[in-house]
């Protein structure tokens, strides 16, 4: 029998599915009600000093839809509203409640020792599983100097990862942004500093476009936008990558996020490095009743492949991830058409002759392949609308 049931720096997990720093962990009423649905943890909306000046905009979100579903968000959220109190009586109360559930605070302050000590030493005195570096937001704090503005400076990321480690009882995790050249510079920094975890991905900074009917922002705030944070299912790629990377440079554990909508993106993250994962936007989309299919499907997926744990999954594919230089070019693939599903519309021979190689041509009978002008790139498989082409030896 497999089971979900995983440890980290020592911290006992029910299982791996912890709710992301954002508005699904915004208040105490909302975290009781996920823990009592089933989620393992959740990582609290940021908390920053009381002083900080956190004023929304209207509207903060704006969406890329596919088949009427949403595969990308754009937020301008700022980050919690609450009072430090609330917070503290608030952890109080659940960890009572819900002992076997993990809990994270996720803090963000200016970039002065003393006020990133005073946030950690405030919360020392509650029953938290460990610290989450909000190092990463990308929209409204790096104007202030911090969130994102923090995340992409390797030496600010050491030196507040430092003054946090110098007070913080419980462990320290920090969370990454992807919006910077090589995510491992990053990683390293904190890492010599100390910090006992990682976190990624915060959301990739993006714009939702204009529309061409008033010549304004999609996101639009009384005529105006600004950059926002893209998160759920299109960046995905991303969030693998910078999970993957990581792995690739550093043992700490890993909390994997980024798009994940099922426990089989759930799955990639944790075979590709990550030791459990958080989720946002999915939940956003569809409410917290989601972790009773991620949490069958992963165990079941562990059980069917024979594995006792998350564990044993964990970075399995990472192995598999090399540079461009080391992949065998020897292996060259052609298109195998099942011609009982191709319909002979052309597309593929038109596509693979407009983009260089014009190796498919089309007579009456049957699509044709011209194996010596072939490369084997594998586009005409993508483009077929009836998923008539697979690639082969
Ligand atoms: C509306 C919104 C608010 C967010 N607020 C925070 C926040 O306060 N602190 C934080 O660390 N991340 C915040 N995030 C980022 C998420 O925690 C997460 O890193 C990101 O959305 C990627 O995961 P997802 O694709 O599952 O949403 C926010 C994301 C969204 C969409």
């Amino acid at each position: 029998m497999a089971t979900l049931k995983t440890s980290i720096l020592g911290i006992e997990f029910e299982n791996p599915f912890l709710l992301a720093s954002a508005p699904p962990t915004a208040s105490i009423e909302s975290i009781d009600k996920s823990f009592e649905m089933g989620w393992g943890g959740a990582v609290l909306k940021t908390i920053t000093p009381d002083d900080l000046e956190m004023v929304e905009a209207s509207p903060r979100y704006a969406t890329i839809k596919e088949k009427g579903k949403i595969i990308c968000l754009q937020n301008i959220e700022l980050l919690s509203h609450k009072t430090i109190q609330y917070w503290v009586d608030g952890i109080k109360y659940l960890k009572e409640k819900y002992p076997s559930k993990v809990i994270i605070a996720s803090i963000m302050a200016p970039v002065e020792c003393e006020e990133w000590q005073n946030l950690v030493k405030t919360f020392n005195n509650t029953p938290i599983d460990a610290f989450e570096l909000n190092f990463s937001c990308p929209h409204g704090m790096p104007e202030k100097n911090i969130g994102m503005a923090i995340g992409t400076s390797a030496e600010i990321s050491n030196l507040i990862t430092s003054w946090v480690k110098a007070v913080a009882q419980k462990p320290v995790f920090v969370k990454l942004t992807p919006n910077v050249t090589n995510i491992t510079w990053i990683a390293n920094a904190v890492e010599k500093a100390g910090a006992d975890g990682l976190a990624a991905i915060n959301t990739v900074q993006g714009f939702m476009g204009i529309n061409l009917d008033t010549l304004e922002p999609v996101l639009n705030i009384d005529g105006h936008s600004t950059y926002g944070g893209l998160s759920g299912e299109a960046v995905k790629p991303i969030g693998f990558k910078c999970v993957a990377q990581i792995r690739q440079n550093s043992n700490l554990p890993i909390l994997g996020m980024g798009g994940i909508s099922n426990w089989e993106d759930a799955a990639q993250y944790i075979a590709l490095g990550s030791d459990a994962v958080q989720i946002c936007t999915e939940v956003m989309i569809n409410g917290y009743g989601i972790i009773n299919n991620l949490k069958s499907g992963l165990l079941n997926y562990l059980e069917t492949k024979g594995f006792k744990n998350i564990s044993e999954l964990k970075n399995i594919a990472i192995k598999k991830i090399t540079s461009h230089e080391k992949l065998n070019k020897k292996n060259h693939l052609y298109p195998l058409i099942d011609k009982e599903k191709c319909i002979k519309c052309g597309k593929c021979a038109k596509i693979c002759s407009e983009s260089e190689y014009n190796a498919l041509s089309i007579d009456k009978e049957s699509l044709c392949i011209n194996k010596e002008q072939c490369v084997g790139c594998s586009l005409c498989s993508h483009i077929c609308p009836k998923e008539a082409i697979k690639m082969c030896c």
